[in-house]
């Protein structure tokens, strides 16, 4: 037997979207508004699912307190109300939500329970990216 769970955090972080290895110009037409060059914030909504037996004795696949412990030290301690492109994750990495998916899965990857199936963050009302890992991290290491 298998059974999803999921949770939802909330943060808010502001990111530019720049490329180092393109020119200004390329750069204004890949990325737009969003290569202003203050940045701009999003309100992201992070859903991360595990899925697993349900134990028998507490009837539940995960324990949320300690997800939600584990997500406050390790995800939202270093992420809510951070200029993503100041941090180390992002160093040599467009800081675009796709990138941020990739990076939240290599931290939930180490939470105590081995079936972290996928992450999901929204960015908008409108744009959401999803990360289920498997994939090479593109500034170069492994996450
Ligand atoms: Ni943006």
């Amino acid at each position: 037997m298998r059974v999803y769970v999921s949770r939802r955090y909330h943060l808010s972080a502001s990111h530019r979207l720049h490329a180092e290895s393109l020119s200004a110009d390329a750069n204004r037409e890949a990325y737009g508004k969003c290569n202003n060059p203050y940045g701009h914030g999003h309100n992201y909504v992070v859903e991360v699912t595990f899925s697993g037996d349900v134990d028998p004795q507490t009837g539940m696949v995960a324990d949320l307190a300690q997800l939600d412990q584990f997500a406050r030290q390790h995800v939202l301690a270093r992420f809510d109300h951070a200029n993503l492109n100041t941090l180390d994750e992002f160093s040599g990495v467009v800081p675009t939500t796709e990138n941020f998916a990739v990076v939240l899965h290599g931290i939930f990857a180490a939470f105590a329970h081995p079936g972290l199936e996928k992450v999901h963050v929204e960015e908008t009302e409108n744009n959401s990216f999803d990360y289920a890992g498997a994939g090479d991290w593109p500034g170069g290491g492994t996450l």
